[in-house]
């Protein structure tokens, strides 16, 4: 629980992840999200503004880090949906099978410690045709740039608090086991100048069958 991890580094994460490019991904993934919803790796709960009471009876958010979580508790009051907080990593989700109708993952598979026990609980907790909505940066299909995303990664395992470059998150949740709709936005850069490169997002829908 060092200074950096649970102070430093949630505030930068908002500088960082506030820009409106990322913004309006975010709304666009969360405008997908119907029913009961849980949301994995909630952040600050940069997200929240975007759920719509209209189509979300319920919003449950889930958080491992303090320093997120404090920083997620004064926007809590101004939900747009109801809403519960729950202290947890997404590898032991403390909810029973079957019972929500959506899943969110926003940014979050890149940073989890096990992304297939994530997964595997995401699948568990999700019901038979629900949807699990993800927006995440990935291991890029360009050889070139994936050779500078695996040199990079230590560094930035320790500079995002255990975020990797290098994941290819949209293939392995198709490997858990889920039913991908097609993508709307593959391959999209963002993030400014050199790390654009780095960072290509693949935004999407996958089917609990
Ligand atoms: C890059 S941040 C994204 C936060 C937020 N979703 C957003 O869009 O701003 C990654 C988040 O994943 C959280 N996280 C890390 N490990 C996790 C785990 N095992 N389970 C759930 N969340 C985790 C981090 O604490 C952090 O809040």
């Amino acid at each position: 629980m060092g200074l950096y991890s649970e102070t430093i580094f949630p505030w930068l994460l908002d500088k960082a992840l506030g820009h409106p490019n990322i913004m309006a991904r975010r709304r666009a993934l969360v405008s997908g999200a119907v029913g009961e919803v849980l949301e994995i790796g909630f952040g600050s709960g940069a997200t929240l503004p975007f759920y719509d009471r209209a189509k979300v009876s319920s919003l449950t958010v889930v958080e491992p880090s303090q320093g997120m979580n404090r920083r997620a508790a004064a926007g809590l009051a101004q939900s747009p949906v109801p809403i519960r907080s729950v202290p947890c990593a997404g590898e032991q989700l403390p909810f029973e099978g079957g019972v929500f109708d959506t899943v969110v993952c926003c940014l979050t598979l890149c940073s989890v410690r096990d992304v297939g026990q994530v997964l595997a609980e995401v699948r568990r907790v999700l019901k038979a045709g629900g949807k699990f909505l993800f927006l995440e940066h990935v291991l890029s299909d360009d050889p070139d740039r994936q050779r500078w995303q695996h040199r990079l990664n230590p560094i930035q395992k320790i500079v995002g608090v255990g975020c990797n470059l290098n994941r290819p998150s949209a293939h392995l949740v198709q490997a858990a086991g889920f039913q991908l709709e097609p993508l709307p936005a593959q391959e999209v850069e963002y993030a400014f100048g050199a790390l654009k490169t780095l960072t290509p997002l693949v935004m999407g829908a996958a089917i609990r069958v």
